[in-house]
């Protein structure tokens, strides 16, 4: 394969398994040097493994994003080694529980909002400044249909994904008229842990899987990508230019 993301430092986040995974492993294929992000190191190392035996590169970030501190950190350590980023996949998330509102206790609603919302807004914060410094800057966060459909039984996962598409829309508008691109990525039902998890009597053969939604984000990394604040739906195939009513 061809490395056009050759000397392009990408940070992903949720890079220990599903579409955060086969993302990483995606844009190192491409020569992209992938900053992976998330609390589990077996995973991060199983990534790393499979990056290099591809003759690519990763460095290994064991965070909770919930450590918005430690995010900081990240984007100064960033800064000293690279000076630079050129992407950025938010896609980490939670789906919170699935009960009924008035079932769902307090800290709940705050341990979803923690990863799906405020770190992705601590990201945004703490990597604006490095991914002005790429030419190409290109940052991608990983959305849901639930947001739209307000879907029944996953309130807090519902209203943080639509929390999250708007943060996101705010910081393309803000960063138009920069090189800067910014974009929402909604995968669809995908065969991964978190869909398993919330549909648990779903056959996960009859979905697509996290390395075919990967083929589609990676475009939206690329010097290439030229469209801001839109919306990419995988499931149809289709660039909008905001979330459509469900
Ligand atoms: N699969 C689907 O059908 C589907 C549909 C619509 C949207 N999505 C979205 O796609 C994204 C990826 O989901 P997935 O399906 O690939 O789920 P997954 O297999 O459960 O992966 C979630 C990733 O997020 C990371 N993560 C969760 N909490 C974290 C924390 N506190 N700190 C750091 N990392 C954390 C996990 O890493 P650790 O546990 O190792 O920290 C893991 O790498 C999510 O934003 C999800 O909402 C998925």
């Amino acid at each position: 394969m061809t490395r056009p993301l050759a000397n392009r430092i990408a940070l992903v986040t949720g890079a220990s398994r599903g579409i955060g995974y086969a993302t990483a492993i995606a844009l190192a294929k491409r020569g992209a040097h992938v900053v992976a992000v998330a609390r589990t190191q077996g995973g991060l190392e199983e990534l790393d493994d499979e990056i290099r035996k591809d003759g690519g590169a990763a460095t290994l970030v064991p965070l909770s994003l919930t450590d918005t501190d430690g995010i900081a950190r990240l984007g100064g350590a960033l800064h000293e080694r690279h000076g630079k980023l050129d992407i950025l996949v938010g896609n980490a998330g939670v789906p919170g529980p699935s009960s009924p509102l008035g079932h769902i206790e307090l800290k709940q609603w705050t341990d979803a909002f923690a990863v799906n919302v405020t770190a992705n807004f601590q990201l945004i914060r703490c990597m604006e400044p490095l991914l002005k410094q790429s030419d190409a800057g290109r940052a991608v966060f990983v959305t849901s249909g639930a947001a739209s459909r307000a879907a029944a039984y996953l309130g807090p996962y519902a209203a943080s994904k639509a929390a999250l598409e708007t943060l996101v829309r705010v910081w393309a508008n803000e960063t138009v008229s920069l090189p800067l691109r910014v974009n929402l990525f909604s995968p669809g039902p995908i065969r991964t842990r978190m869909r398993a998890t919330v549909f648990p009597g779903e056959d996960p053969m009859t979905l697509d899987t996290p390395d075919q939604a990967a083929e589609f984000i990676v475009p939206m990394c690329s010097p290439e990508w030229t469209e801001t604040g839109k919306f990419y739906e995988y499931k149809t195939k289709r660039l909008l230019d905001f979330r459509p009513p469900a």
